[in-house]
C-alpha cells in the first residue's frame, strides 16, 4: 500500500460519507505548488450532478471534504484551491511510516490483483537473413515488458519465434545444393541417420542467402530452384528437413550469443517450423468449420467485421500453390501455444508495419473461438531512423548486424568515458567491459525512453551523455550510491530509522513511493517509458537530496546519517530493480 493509495482510499470514504461515489476521491500527483498530492474529485462530482440536471458548487463539495480530512492522521495540510481542487500535504507521521515501510521493502506492492498465464511474442529474427532494427527495437522492448510483467507477478514466457519456414529456407537450400552437390542431404531416399554436425557454419548462412537471394531476384529459373525447394521442405521431404534443423540450431546459437550480450534471453526459441507439422489438421478444421473458402485456387478465411472503417483483406491460409505463408504458420503457432501454454494473453511485439497481419490472424483466432479479443495483442512499435529519416542503415546502406551496432555503441561509450576520465584507474578489462555495459545501457535507454510508437534518431553520441535522461546518466546514478554505501560501511556508519526533516528527504520518500504505481502504469500500458520516467525522476530527486543532505560529511549527526543512508540504500534498491527491468546492468564502480 503506497502513501497515494492510502490517501486515495481515505479521500474515497470521505466522498462516499458525503454520498458521493468513492472513486471521485482518487489522490493523484500535483503538477504544481507546494502540496505534494491534489484531488479533483470535487469538480467531477459536480460535472456527474449537471449531467444529471443537478446543480452543485465544486468549492462547497471540495470545502466539505476538507472538512472531513483535515484531522485525519495522514494529512497534514489541506486546502481547497480554484474551483475546487483539494491540494494535500501528507502529514509528518505518515511519511515517516511511509518511508520506514520503503526501507523495510523498497520494491513493495509491485504485484497486480489477478495473475496471468502470459506468452510475449518477440525478437522474432530469421534464420539466416541479417537482423533489421525492427529486430532489435522488438528484443529491448519485449524484454522489458517480460521483466515488467514478471515484477507484477505474472507467469511469463518469452518466445523468440524464429522465422525459419519461408522462401529464405528455399534459397538456402538450394544454394547449399549447387555448390555441393554430393552433400547426402540432398538424397530425397537418405531416410535416417543423418549426419549429426552441420554441414555449415554461421558465416556459411550469412553468405548463401544474398548469394541466393541476389541470384534469384533476375533469373527466373534461379528463383524456381528456391520455390522448388520451399515446396519440398513443406510437404516434408526429411533431408531437408534435417538440413533445415541444423540451419536452426547454428542460427540458435549465433542469435542466443547475440542478445545475450544486450542481455535479452528467451525461454522458448521455437519458431515457425516448430508448427507446420500442425498445419494439416489447422487448414482441415478452418475447411470443416466453414470459416475457410476457396478463392482463386487460394484458401481464405474472411475476418471483415461490420465495424471496420476500412477494408480489411482475408486471411490467406493456403497460397493457390498449396504453400504455407506467414498467416499460415502465424495461425498454427497459435494452436500450439493454446495447446501447450493455455495462456491467458499472448503479446506480439512486432514492427507497427505489421499491424494488419496481427489484426488478421486475432480475428481469424477469435472466430475460430481459440482466444477473445481481448487476449491477444500487437504491441507495435516504430523505427530506429538514420539521420536521413529512414530506418537505420550501416554506413555502406547494408542492414543492421547486431554485432557491429554493439560494437559501435561500445566505442562511443569509451569515447565517452575517457573524455570523463571515468576509468583511467582501471585495468583494461574492467574498463572495456564497463563500456560495454554503459553502450548497451545507452542504447536501450535511449530506445524505451521514447513512447512505443515513437521513431527515433540513432545517435551513438547523444546516447552515450553521461548528463541528460539517458542510460549512462542512471548507471552514474546508481553507481555513485553504490560508492556512498561503500565508503560508509568502511567508516561503520551504520543504518537507522528514516526521519525525512529536510525537504529534499521528503521529496525523496514520495518518488520512492511513486514505483508501484509507474510499474502498473508501464504493465498496463504496455509502455516501458514510464518507468523509464519513473527511474529518471529518482535519480534526480536523490541527486537533489545527495546535494542538499550531507551524509558522510564531518558534523553530519550520527542519527541523522543513520537516517539518510536508510534512505539512500532504498533508492539504490529500487533504482537498480527498476533499472534491471528495463535491461540495465550496474557496474560496480564507475
Ligand atoms: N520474423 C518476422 C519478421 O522478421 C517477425 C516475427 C514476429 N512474430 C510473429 N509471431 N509473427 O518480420
Amino acid at each position: 500500500m503506497t502513501l497515494q493509495s492510502s490517501l486515495s482510499d481515505a479521500f474515497g470514504e470521505a466522498f462516499a460519507a458525503l454520498g458521493h461515489e468513492a472513486s471521485f476521491g482518487a489522490v493523484v500527483e500535483s503538477i504544481k505548488g507546494d502540496a505534494p498530492f491534489q484531488c479533483n474529485g470535487a469538480m467531477a462530482v459536480a460535472g456527474a450532478a449537471k449531467k444529471r440536471g443537478e446543480k452543485l458548487n465544486p468549492r462547497e463539495v471540495a470545502s466539505a471534504v476538507a472538512e472531513r480530512m483535515e484531522k485525519h492522521p495522514l494529512v497534514g495540510s489541506l486546502e481547497v484551491a480554484g474551483p475546487g481542487f483539494l491540494n494535500i500535504t501528507p502529514s509528518e507521521k505518515a511519511l515517516t511510516d511511509t518511508a520506514q515501510a520503503l526501507a523495510e521493502d523498497p520494491i513493495r506492492g509491485l504485484e497486480a490483483g489477478a495473475q496471468l498465464s502470459i506468452v510475449i511474442d518477440y525478437g522474432g529474427a530469421n534464420v539466416a537473413k541479417p537482423m533489421h532494427v525492427g529486430h532489435l527495437r522488438s528484443a529491448v522492448i519485449g524484454e522489458a515488458l517480460k521483466r515488467l510483467m514478471r515484477a507484477r507477478g505474472h507467469t511469463v514466457i518469452g518466445d523468440a519465434h524464429l522465422g525459419d519456414w519461408g522462401l529464405q529456407m528455399g534459397h538456402l537450400i538450394s544454394e547449399l545444393a549447387i555448390e555441393q552437390p554430393s552433400l547426402v542431404y540432398f538424397d530425397p531416399d537418405y531416410e535416417d541417420n543423418y549426419p549429426d554436425t552441420p554441414p555449415v557454419t554461421m558465416d556459411d548462412l550469412a553468405r548463401l542467402y544474398p548469394k541466393a537471394s541476389n541470384a534469384a531476384k533476375d533469373d527466373e529459373d534461379r528463383m524456381e530452384l528456391s520455390r522448388l525447394a520451399t515446396a519440398e521442405l513443406q510437404a516434408g521431404r526429411p533431408g531437408y528437413r534435417a538440413l533445415l534443423d541444423h540451419f536452426i540450431a547454428v542460427s540458435i546459437a549465433a542469435l542466443k550469443e547475440g542478445y545475450g550480450k544486450l542481455g535479452v534471453e528467451f525461454d522458448l526459441w521455437n519458431g515457425e517450423a516448430c508448427v507446420d507439422h500442425l498445419i494439416p489438421d489447422m487448414v482441415e478444421e478452418f475447411r470443416n468449420n466453414g470459416l475457410a473458402e476457396e478463392d482463386d485456387g487460394a484458401l481464405i478465411i474472411r475476418v471483415e467485421r461490420d465495424s471496420d472503417k476500412k477494408e480489411m483483406p482475408p486471411v490467406m491460409l493456403l497460397a493457390s500453390s498449396g504453400a504455407v505463408l506467414y498467416h499460415t504458420t502465424d495461425l498454427a503457432t497459435l494452436v500450439d501455444r493454446k495447446a501447450e501454454i493455455d495462456p491467458n494473453l499472448i503479446l506480439y511485439v512486432v514492427d507497427q508495419r505489421q499491424a494488419l497481419h496481427f489484426e488478421q490472424i486475432f480475428r481469424a483466432a477469435v472466430k475460430a473461438e481459440w482466444f477473445r479479443d481481448e487476449q491477444l495483442e500487437h504491441i507495435g512499435f516504430g523505427t530506429m531512423n538514420g539521420t536521413d529519416g529512414k530506418p537505420f542503415r550501416t554506413r555502406d546502406g547494408g542492414v543492421l548486424r547486431l554485432e557491429d551496432l554493439m560494437e559501435t555503441m561500445q566505442s562511443a561509450a569509451e569515447a565517452r568515458l575517457e573524455e570523463s576520465g571515468i576509468g583511467a584507474d582501471f585495468d583494461d578489462e574492467e574498463r572495456a567491459e564497463v563500456a560495454r555495459l554503459v553502450g548497451v545501457a545507452a542504447l536501450k535507454f535511449a530506445d524505451l525512453q521514447n513512447g512505443r510508437l515513437t521513431n527515433y534518431v540513432f545517435d551513438p553520441d547523444r546516447f552515450t551523455a553521461f548528463e541528460g535522461k539517458t542510460g549512462p546518466y542512471l548507471l552514474y546514478a546508481a553507481v555513485r550510491i553504490k560508492s556512498i554505501l561503500r565508503r560508509a560501511e568502511e567508516e561503520g556508519a551504520g543504518f537507522g530509522d528514516i526521519h525525512p526533516d529536510h525537504e529534499a528527504e521528503r521529496a525523496l520518500v514520495l518518488a520512492l513511493d511513486a514505483y508501484p504505481k509507474a510499474i502498473a502504469l508501464a504493465a498496463e500500458k504496455r509502455a516501458p517509458h514510464f518507468l523509464c520516467d519513473h527511474v529518471y525522476g529518482l535519480a534526480q530527486t536523490f541527486s537533489r537530496f545527495y546535494t542538499n543532505c550531507p551524509i558522510l560529511v564531518d558534523g553530519t549527526a550520527a542519527d541523522v546519517r543513520a537516517s539518510r543512508l536508510s534512505l539512500a540504500k532504498a533508492t539504490l534498491e529500487q533504482l537498480e530493480h527498476g533499472l534491471n527491468i528495463i535491461g540495465l546492468d550496474v557496474p560496480e564502480r564507475m
